[in-house]
């Protein structure tokens, strides 16, 4: 399949950045990245930096995405966030179903296929995770919880809906471990994951979603993933939480840059 997409570098920061920490992160990633345009760059701060932060890149080339939100849109929900909510601070992309609220908050697919719709009504792209634990994986069961997670997760999304939603694959043995997965274990899975793609929506489709890495991903492995075929970008986790080792990622994974490299290898 012909490449079409722009590579999303993405940083999940999780529960960590009180609003000054994460300041002073976006001040030094705005000046460092302000060059680059051939990849598209978003951070994930906390739900309590969010604002703050929303200011700080305001007109620059960082977007901003939250890490979760509710699947309803208003009301008695305690402790919950709303999509509208997280627009009005110019949310563009929210994390769902990361294995962490998969396993924590035991989120279901259903769950997660819900507040994919509750985004894309308030026009948030939802990046959905999906990804298969080790025990899984050694099972042989990869394809089969990726098939699970991908068709319940992105059920009754259109196909305008579905070519707006990004599919981050990150196996959980891969997440914070420092074990990143091989190329071609990332590769196989990508182009399984596109494949399910065609099944439930069409060509089209599956040829315009992006799909993301995450699981270890660092400086020195960063351009290898994202040149694969398959790959348009990555999301990041502990990588992503120091200015130098983000702009590094960004900076390694531009396709064009591989492109070029590649046909200087190659004479071509
Ligand atoms: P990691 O996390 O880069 O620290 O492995 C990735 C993620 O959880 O999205």
């Amino acid at each position: 399949m012909k490449k079409e997409r722009k590579l999303i570098i993405a940083g999940n920061w999780k529960m960590t950045k009180t609003v000054a920490e994460a300041l002073h992160l976006v001040d030094d990633l705005k000046t460092e990245l302000a060059e680059i345009e051939a990849v598209d760059i978003a951070v994930f701060p906390p739900f309590t930096a969010l604002s703050e932060v929303a200011k700080a890149i305001h007109s620059s080339n960082i977007h901003l995405g939250a890490q979760n939100m509710s699947e309803h849109n208003i009301g008695a929900h305690t402790g919950e966030i709303a999509a509208q909510m997280l627009k009005e601070l110019s949310v563009r992309y929210v994390i769902l179903g990361h294995s962490e609220r998969r396993q924590d908050q035991k989120e279901s697919d259903e769950l997660i296929s819900k507040k994919a719709q509750a985004a894309h009504a308030a026009s948030i792209q939802p990046i959905i995770c999906v990804g298969e634990t080790l025990a899984e994986r050694e099972a042989k069961r990869m394809e089969k919880v990726l098939e699970t997670q991908v068709r319940g997760s992105l059920n009754g999304l259109s196909k305008d809906q579905a070519v707006n939603t990004i599919i981050a694959y990150e196996p959980v043995w891969a997440i914070g471990t420092g074990k990143t997965a091989t190329t071609a274990q990332v590769q196989e899975a990508h182009e399984f994951i596109r494949g399910l793609l065609v099944k439930l929506f069409d060509e089209s489709v599956a040829r315009r979603v992006r799909i993301q890495y995450g699981g270890s991903v660092n400086p020195s492995n960063a351009r290898e993933l994202t040149s694969l075929p398959d790959v348009d970008g990555a999301l990041v986790g502990g990588a992503s939480l120091e200015a130098r080792s983000f702009t590094e990622i960004v900076k390694n994974s531009s396709k064009e840059k591989n492109r070029e490299e590649l046909r200087g290898f190659l004479k071509i």
